[in-house]
């Protein structure tokens, strides 16, 4: 039996700040949840807060209860150093992406959560299309985005952010070897996506290892559940990648769809079967 989907509500902190309380105030309009005057003492299981600098989620009851709230957060993430900008990394390894000399590939990464693939791909120099589904998950990376735009322009100017299903998207698109061109309605930043070299997928891991989980996995965990249309995403990007398709995987677990990746790339904690196609 799936969880029951946690209660969630909207404010701003602190609740007097005129500006955060019409951020809270569209939020909630936005996402159709509702704004509550207070961010303490509440029936609801986590808030949506417009906090200064920053939007954040609060989990308050339940076994996530109490500690940091929660945000994407991408400028914590290490693109500059040696490691950070490594074509060596298993995930651009992954990506197939080889030389500097090499023109970057064009990625769809049909799994965005808060976005911490898609950024380290695109700091890298790839254009990513981040697609995110659940919208407050979607707005949690947008937020995250325009935070990071000021200090981050290039990086920025490579991404660009899409809240709907990534399966319903990518059948939209034409299969591999398709002469067709994009429609008069695809926006100018998302045509260059139309014939993408790779899809990347990062789909919910199996549980079982819950305990091994961190605290903003378990919560995007309860907003999402267990993403278990996981092997009907890979079929669609199957059809439509250029190059190939990358799914990150436990480091110890079957192959998703039991479907043989042509080779495989080990992280720490992960994998990342490849399937070479075209
Ligand atoms: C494990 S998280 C991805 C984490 C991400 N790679 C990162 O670096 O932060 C999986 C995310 O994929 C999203 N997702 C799963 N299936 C999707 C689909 N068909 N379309 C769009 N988003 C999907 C889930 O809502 C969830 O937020």
């Amino acid at each position: 039996m799936p969880s029951p989907a946690p209660s969630i509500a909207v404010c701003a902190d602190p609740p007097t700040d005129r500006a955060l309380l019409t951020a809270a105030a569209r939020l909630s309009v936005d996402l159709n949840l509702p704004l509550i005057k207070k961010p303490r003492k509440t029936g609801y299981d986590l808030l949506l807060v417009a906090a200064t600098g920053r939007l954040e989620l609060r989990v308050l009851r339940g076994p996530n209860r109490g500690g940091h709230a929660i945000c994407a957060d991408l400028t914590k993430l290490d693109t500059t150093s040696n490691a950070g900008r490594s074509l060596r990394q298993p995930i651009v390894k992954a990506v197939g992406w080889k030389r500097r000399a090499d023109p970057p590939p064009t990625i769809i990464d049909a799994t965005a959560g808060f976005g911490e693939d898609a950024w380290l791909l695109a700091a890298l120099g790839c254009p990513v299309l981040a697609v995110e589904r659940h919208p407050l998950i979607a707005t949690l990376l947008r937020d995250a985005l325009l935070r990071a735009a000021p200090d981050h322009p290039n990086i920025i100017a490579r991404i660009a952010l899409i809240n709907t299903d990534a399966r319903a998207m990518l059948r939209r698109l034409p299969p591999r070897g398709s002469k067709a061109q994009p429609t008069s309605d695809i926006p100018d930043d998302l045509r260059r996506f139309w014939q993408p070299n790779v899809v990347y997928l990062d789909p919910m891991f199996p549980t079982g290892r819950k305990t091994a989980e961190r605290k903003p996995m378990r919560v995007l965990r309860t907003l999402v559940g267990d993403d278990d249309d996981a092997g009907r995403l890979l079929d669609a990007a199957l059809r439509v990648a250029t190059r190939r398709v990358v799914v990150k995987r436990p480091a110890k677990a079957a192959p998703l769809n039991d479907l043989k990746p042509t080779t495989a790339h080990g992280g720490k904690a992960a994998r990342y079967d490849v399937y070479a196609v075209g």
